[in-house]
């Protein structure tokens, strides 16, 4: 079966075409490379033993979008991953993000909805949630106003998905909103590679504990939680890629119960930053360099997975721990320190 993996060479990407070829599933990739390597089908083949095929599109060509369905009309799912994500960078230019994240979502779906039946899986964010007012969060509970463009492209992308599911009885879709995906696959074949100075906790923490980067500053140690640092749910991404898989075969076993679904995509257990610094200390055997700074903005103080709807539903549960995850993505980070 026939499976198009869009940004299908980024780091959650990257790891669920692994899991999607150990199932048997036939993989197209389509990635602009502007955030990701060619060299990603390297460590896929390394890893899984067949490369994947691979078409170097811009989505945002709507006549490139159709041509390929048109050449691929054997596709049977879509797992749409590709998307800009740095928030920051969404605030200084939003129309970039509207652009990459929106119009790539409408041509795809121009494309599926022509077809008798599609499979198509969304990547969402908790981000949608905001400061959620109970946790842990359910599916149910309401969506906030976006704190960045990039919050907004989310939303609208499931906004968009929802209302096409209401026209195309063809058309079936999930939507995954995953929580904070951390780690590398354990082969250390495929990681997470951030271009510059990396946003996000885990890829900063392993930078400075290899030396590339002097300190870490925690933002905020005045939360009302328990040590007074933000708590996330951190989401290990080889049980985050498995979700997907997962996802696609209810869709293509018609065991979907609507044409559109939303699931949680966490572990349910919230860390907070120090916890996540303590993780990498016993696995990494390392003190880490780290300040506590001001809060940064937008930032929610907590925000967790209640994982019910996707433990029941999907049949699905993440199986690996926090100190797992934080192993795996440190082996990832001095292999590729070693390699450059
Ligand atoms: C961020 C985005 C979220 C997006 C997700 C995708 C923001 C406000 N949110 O989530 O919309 O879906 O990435 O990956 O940008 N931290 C530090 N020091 C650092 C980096 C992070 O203390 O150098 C803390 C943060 O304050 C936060 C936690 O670590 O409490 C996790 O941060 P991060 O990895 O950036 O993820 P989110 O902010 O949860």
């Amino acid at each position: 079966m026939k499976i198009l993996v869009t940004g299908g060479l980024g780091f959650i990407g990257s790891h669920t075409v692994v899991e999607l070829q150990n199932e048997g599933f036939e993989v197209v990739i389509i990635d602009d490379c502007s955030n990701a390597d060619e060299k990603v089908l390297d460590g896929i083949g390394a890893i899984t033993g067949k490369t994947p095929i691979f078409e170097k599109i811009d989505l945002k060509e709507k006549n490139d979008v159709a041509d390929f369905f048109q050449r691929h009309h054997d596709i049977e799912g879509v797992i749409h991953f590709a998307a800009s994500k740095a928030v920051g960078e969404s605030v200084e230019n939003p129309l970039l993000y509207y652009e990459n994240n929106i119009g790539t979502l409408v041509y795809i779906l121009k494309a599926l909805s022509k077809k008798e039946r599609s499979n198509f899986i969304f990547s969402s964010s908790c981000t949608v949630y905001g400061q959620a007012d109970e946790m842990p969060i359910t599916e149910n509970a309401p969506v906030k106003v976006a704190e960045s463009p990039y919050g907004n492209t989310k939303q609208m992308g499931e906004e968009i998905i929802a209302d096409t599911c209401k026209v195309t009885e063809g058309l079936n879709a999930i939507a995954l909103r995953y929580f904070n995906p951390m780690g590398a696959h354990p082969s250390a074949e495929i990681g997470e590679l951030p271009i510059g100075v990396p946003q996000n906790l885990v890829p900063f923490i392993t930078q400075t504990g290899v030396g590339i980067r002097e300190e870490l500053s925690v933002f905020g140690d005045d939360y009302p939680t328990a040590d007074g640092t933000c708590v996330r749910d951190y989401i290990y991404v080889v049980d985050l890629a498995r979700a997907h898989v997962v996802a696609l075969k209810r869709l293509i076993d018609k065991k979907n119960r609507a044409n559109y679904e939303i699931f949680n995509v966490g572990t349910g257990t919230g860390s907070s930053v120090l916890q996540v610094i303590e993780s990498f200390e016993r696995v990494s055997g390392k003190k880490l360099n780290y300040k506590v700074v001001d809060r940064r903005p937008g930032d929610v103080i907590s925000a967790y997975a209640d994982t019910t709807k996707a433990n029941n539903e999907l049949g699905w549960k993440s199986e690996y721990t926090l100190d797992q995850a934080m192993k795996s993505a440190w082996d990832w980070e001095q292999k590729i320190r070693n390699k450059s």
